[in-house]
């Protein structure tokens, strides 16, 4: 793998995979993207089937209304919101726009803060995780590492660990180094039940983001909104591109923030039910470890060097499901793959084939 392809690759890749299999995207278990394990929103799918005659029209071009339905939703203020073409968008903004000295990325973490940076010719440090402390990240160490100037990206809770900071803790902890600016990354936080920092008091240095891929299973809508004190997104907001959400993703958007909060609350009510049993069921192989984390996706490994990760994402795709190995992340070996939690049936039959291959 050249080191292009390690940064570029990501989970998910369902609609590439049906198309090299010659199978149909529904034929596919994807267990390899991070996604509601229930699905898309109850509702959404009619909603959007209703509006699609509003693509005959050009999407708001500011994005005001979906703005001022998130800050509503989230006890905010529009001034402090911009909706972007998913987390993507800031990712890859961020480093463009933010001066600094240089970037400090935690590893493992989602890899592309690491090529945005890159992109962008912005020096990278890298603060490495520990496999025996779980990869817990501990702030107090990290605060030993950073220097005034730095573009500190945290990813809470982690991809692909799954560990999870309090966020009291985290919010401390950023005003406390106001030399630094953040990027906290909440793609995954909907999955458990600590509060966004988006409650908390906006801070000068701070820059949150908040994915609506993840929680309402809709990536391929594209919608991500970045939160920051609004003098500190004005100039942001001039810089992006007239119309960067699409309709679709507007009506969806104004739709789930006001609609979707039972969903969730069942999303997470079926995560606290399923997950035991799946790690168990896991741990009863004898040869996989599972990283402890808060979310709906897991970091496991394979103990014994009989088995690795590709061979587990080969052995799968013949059952037509989708793991995602990890070896692209860095500080992770061959040993680690990830599995998002889907539908029991789709768990149970994960687990039935794992048997059989490592039988
Ligand atoms: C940590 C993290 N941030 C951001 C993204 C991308 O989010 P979006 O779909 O909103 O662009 C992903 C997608 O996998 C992710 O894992």
């Amino acid at each position: 793998m050249t080191e292009a392809q390690r940064q570029t690759n990501h989970g998910g890749t369902i609609i590439a995979t049906a198309r090299a299999l010659g199978v149909g995207v529904n034929e596919l278990i994807d267990m390899s993207s991070n996604l509601s394990p229930l699905g898309m929103a109850p509702g959404l799918m009619e909603l959007l089937g209703g509006s699609l005659s509003q693509i005959g029209h050009l999407p708001e071009i500011d994005n005001q209304g979906l703005q001022g339905a998130f800050a509503q939703h989230f006890g905010c203020h529009e001034s402090e919101v911009l909706a972007g073409n998913g987390n993507t968008d800031f990712i890859f903004a961020l480093p463009q726009l933010v001066s600094c000295q240089r970037a400090v990325i935690v590893q493992p973490t989602y890899n592309d803060y690491d090529l945005a940076c890159q992109r962008q010719g912005v020096a990278v440090g890298y603060f490495h995780l520990r496999v025996e402390d779980d990869f817990v990240l501990n702030l107090d160490e990290f605060a030993e590492h950073l220097r005034p100037g730095d573009l500190v990206f945290i990813c809470n809770p982690n991809n692909p660990t799954g560990h999870l900071l309090n966020t009291t803790r985290l919010h401390d902890f950023i005003a406390q180094h106001g030399q630094c600016i953040f990027v906290v990354d909440e793609s995954y936080l909907p999955f458990t039940t600590e509060p966004s920092l988006v409650s908390k008091t906006r801070l000068a240095n701070l820059f949150i983001l908040c994915s609506s891929s993840k929680i309402y299973g809709i990536p391929g809508l594209r919608l991500g909104f970045l939160v920051a004190q609004d003098t500190v997104l004005q100039p942001m907001k001039e810089q992006m591109r007239p119309w960067c959400v699409n309709r679709l993703a507007q009506v969806a958007g104004e739709y789930l923030f006001d609609h979707a909060d039972g969903y969730i609350a069942q999303v997470l009510h079926y995560l606290a039910s399923a997950k035991p049993g799946f790690i168990t069921a896991l741990q009863a192989t004898g040869s996989i470890q599972v990283v402890p984390g808060a979310t709906n996706f897991i970091l496991c490994s394979f103990s014994s060097e009989q088995y690795d990760a590709l061979w587990l994402q080969e052995e799968m795709l013949k059952a037509r499901i989708m793991v995602r190995n990890c070896v692209n992340f860095n500080g992770l070996d061959s040993s680690y793959f990830r599995l998002s939690l889907q539908h029991p049936q789709d768990n149970a039959h994960f687990l039935a084939q794992l048997t059989q291959i490592m039988a």
